[in-house]
Order: structure tokens, then sequence, then C-alpha cells
């Protein structure tokens, strides 16, 4: 399967989301692996990434977890969405950047495959929240990022990128989450890329 169209999941900040936007453009994905960055949808509307989505002419949506009874009817209408942005020639690659949500067993099913995450940690380890206080308290000489493709258990699944970040004496849960979140965008473009190449 050709994965041809990007949609891309956020709850906030997006700055993996604009990584990737900006890459897609630099190394124009869309000559190169014919992939296009469909749209950018957030489960928040006062995500600040999709008015950098917007800026850069791509599609936004918003869809409110709160205005659904259950984790299966949002999940359900969240895959509605994105598949209005793919169809058969042209399957979407969801990926996840900075989605703060758990997946239902059904939506991961249905992109298995073409679902990636970025997770601020050196999966296994550390899986769920707070990773960097958790790995300052377990005295981590080395933190890190991992892509990931998703299964249905959270934060697992084959490893496609790490990068690894040295912890410093004075680090704090915010230091080293800025210093991760530099190299977040390098791997997590480059681990979308080379799986375009591949398809
Ligand atoms: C990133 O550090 C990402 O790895 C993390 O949220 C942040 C989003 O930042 N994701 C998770 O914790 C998922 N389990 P961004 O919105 O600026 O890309």
């Amino acid at each position: 399967m050709s994965v041809k169209q990007i949609v891309i999941l956020i709850s906030g900040g997006g700055s993996n989301m604009a990584a990737i936007v900006k890459t897609a453009k630099r190394d124009d994905w869309q000559a190169r692996y014919g992939a296009k960055i469909a749209a950018v949808i957030s489960n928040k509307a006062d995500a600040k990434g999709l008015l950098f989505a917007g800026q850069q002419g791509i599609a936004t949506e918003v869809l409110d977890h709160k205005a659904f009874a259950s984790r299966e009817a949002f999940d359900a209408a969240l895959m509605a969405l994105i598949d209005r942005f793919g169809s058969p020639d042209a399957p979407v690659l969801l990926v996840l950047a900075g989605f703060m949500r758990i997946l239902t067993p059904g939506f991961v099913q249905h992109y298995a495959g073409r679902l990636l995450n970025i997770h601020p940690s050196l999966l296994p380890a550390f899986p769920g929240l707070h990773t960097h206080q958790r790995a300052i308290d377990a005295g981590c000489k080395f933190v890190g990022a991992t892509v990931h493709q998703v299964t249905a258990e959270l934060d697992h699944g084959p490893i496609l990128a790490q990068a690894v970040v040295p912890v410093l004496p004075d680090d704090t849960a915010e230091s080293l989450a800025a210093r991760v979140l530099t190299q977040e965008h390098l791997i997590y473009p480059q681990a979308i890329a080379d799986l375009l190449s591949k398809k």
C-alpha cells in the first residue's frame, strides 16, 4: 500500500507537526514521494499548532472529544473525518504528533501499518505521561525520544527511530523536555521520509 495523504493529529503546540510540515516542503515530498500533508486535526480547539497549519495552507479540523459520550464514539467520528482526506488510490498515513488521547483497538486496527507516533522517552522505558521527571527520578543518565508504529498497547509497537539525549546534572523535567524536543523535530520527519521512500 502506497500511503500518499498524510494526516497529522495534534492536541497542543504542534511543534513536531510544524517540523514535519517544514521538512515536507523543504524536501518536496510531493515530487519525491507523491505524498502530501492533507490535514491537521486536533481534539482541542485552542491547539496552537492549528494556526501554523492554517497559515501553511493545510486543511485544519477540530473534533472535540468532550462532545462524545464514549471513547468508541469519538474514535469512530475521528476515523470518518480522517478518511475523508484519503482514497483507495491515496491512502492516509496517520501521524500522531502530541495527540494526547488513548486510541481504541478498533481505531488502531483500522490504520494498522500506517499509524505512527512519537513518544518522549527511549521506549520501552517510560511509556505514559511525565516521562522526563520519571527518568530524572530514576537516575537515568540518558533519555530520548522514539518514533514507533502504533499497536493497541499504549506507547508500544515496532521502533522506527530513536534519539538519545544526555541528562545533565542541573536538568529539570522542563530543560530536559526542551532538549529532547529538538531531537524529536529531527527524527520524526526523517522516519516518515524513510517510510515514504520504502512504500
Ligand atoms: C512531544 O514531546 C511528544 O513526544 C509528546 O508530546 C509532545 C508534543 O509536543 N507526546 C507524547 O507524550 C505522546 N505519548 P508538540 O505538540 O510540540 O509536538
